[in-house]
């Protein structure tokens, strides 16, 4: 079939195979890049391991970073669908088709698991297959952003991206006409910032930790890590003060928790604040794309720039996987560093005041915003053949065969 891609508000519907083989190809050549500056045989290197939310954004990208860096292997978990009918697969199952298959060519092992992340039956299959395979992981990434998390009793969380103090105003940019508007976001009741902590808080990545030392499937001395936002004061009421942020917060408790409770095994839990990047949980959160268009114009400008290759790129080999990590004073890996930079908010402070409808494409990079909108899906790729026929239905080495 030809396919095109069909958007939906802050989402597309469709994905091409072939455009997001090409998206993995061009994050697996960087990541390879940076294997050439690494001493090949450094003690910090991981071997073995684990990714929780694989499939896109920054867990695909430190997947790639760990694969092709560092050479290790690795189980990803993800939740995706895979090509029905007419239905194309989603973008996370094609990137993982194309990942196992240039890690096969490269002698490398990979193998996902699709299923709910949060499930007891998904934690157990996924240590089962650790321990036949790998026998224990040494690094433990938690990249998930999921909207809604279903318990063992069948009680449903669902998150929610409100404010919590008062209703919070804001410009906002209307994705289905690139207009400015004004977005009213109003305030959280109590029970929906309780639900958003149980979907995107920390208890989820203590129960994987748990259950791997539990399952006898983790290294002594493992790190762990999961990544998280805190943004410019611009955005504090949708996302620092919001409900996301409240689940944050709870996510940084944890990786304290974590260290202090798995001390006699040498585990050590890291949150790694990163940048704020256009992938498919960040399109849904109000505010945030319009605030990310003058980010990125701002930041190509002074050429610091980063996508989710590069940054997790930056995570491991500068901060994280060196004698001794680099963290702030609250423990935090700050990949935003960049992004935080007082040249860059400031220069983001004057542009928002001034942004319109009427000036938006002059003054934001609306076209970076919608390049990278479109490459998550596989579409708008140089050299890719959009017009030729392709297959829809990829399978997963792991998962198909
Ligand atoms: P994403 O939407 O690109 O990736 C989410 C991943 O989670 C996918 O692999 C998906 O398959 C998986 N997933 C979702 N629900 C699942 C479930 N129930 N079971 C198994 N897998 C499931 O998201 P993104 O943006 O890469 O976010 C990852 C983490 O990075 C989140 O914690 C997010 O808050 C954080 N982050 C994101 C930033 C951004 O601007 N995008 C900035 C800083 C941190």
């Amino acid at each position: 079939m030809i396919i095109e891609p069909k958007v939906r508000g802050f989402i597309c519907t469709t994905a091409h195979p072939t455009g997001c083989r090409a998206n993995v190809a061009n994050q697996i050549t960087y990541a390879k890049e940076q294997r050439k500056t690494l001493s090949l045989h450094s003690a910090n290197s991981p071997k073995k391991a684990l990714v929780i939310g694989s499939s896109t954004g920054y867990g695909l990208a430190s997947r790639i970073s760990l694969a092709y860096t560092y050479q290790a292997s690795t189980i990803g978990v993800m939740y995706e669908k895979e090509a029905a009918g007419v239905r194309t697969a989603t973008a996370g199952w094609y990137n993982t088709a194309a990942f196992e298959s240039f890690a096969a060519n490269d002698g490398l092992y990979a193998q996902t698991i699709n299923g709910d992340a949060f499930s007891r039956e998904i934690k157990d299959e996924t240590i089962a297959k650790i321990k036949r395979d790998l026998g224990k992981v040494d690094m433990v990434i938690y990249s998930l952003a999921a909207p809604r998390r279903t318990m063992a009793d069948g009680t449903v969380f669902s998150s929610v991206l409100k404010a919590t103090t008062d209703t919070f105003v804001s410009k906002s940019l209307d994705l289905r006409h690139n207009i400015i508007e004004e977005a009213s976001i109003p305030t959280a009741t109590e029970e929906e910032i309780e639900a958003t902590i149980k979907v995107m808080g920390g208890e989820d990545w203590a129960d994987w930790i748990t259950a791997l030392v539990e399952g006898n499937a983790i290294e002594e001395n493992a790190i762990t890590v999961a990544y998280s936002y805190i943004g410019p004061e611009l955005t504090y009421p949708i996302y620092k003060e919001g409900t996301i942020g409240h689940a944050k917060e709870h996510l940084h408790k944890t990786a304290d928790l974590l260290t202090k409770e798995y001390a006699n095994h040498g585990i050590r839990a890291y949150i790694s604040v990163n940048k704020a990047l256009v992938t498919q949980a960040s399109a849904a959160i109000p505010v945030v794309p319009l605030y990310i268009s003058l980010l990125y114009k701002v930041q190509k400008e002074l050429g610091t720039h980063e996508g989710c290759i590069e940054q997790i790129s930056r995570m491991f080999t500068d901060k994280l996987l060196i004698d001794k990590p680099e963290i702030d004073a609250n423990g935090y890996l700050r990949l935003d560093d960049y992004e935080l930079d007082s040249k860059v908010q400031d220069k983001i402070n004057a542009l928002w005041n001034e942004l319109t409808t009427e000036n938006i494409t002059d003054l934001a990079d609306l076209d970076g915003y919608w390049e990278d909108f479109y490459t998550m899906f596989g579409f708008d790729i140089p050299g890719v053949n959009y017009t030729e026929e392709v297959d829809a239905s990829v399978s997963i080495p792991s998962i198909n065969c």
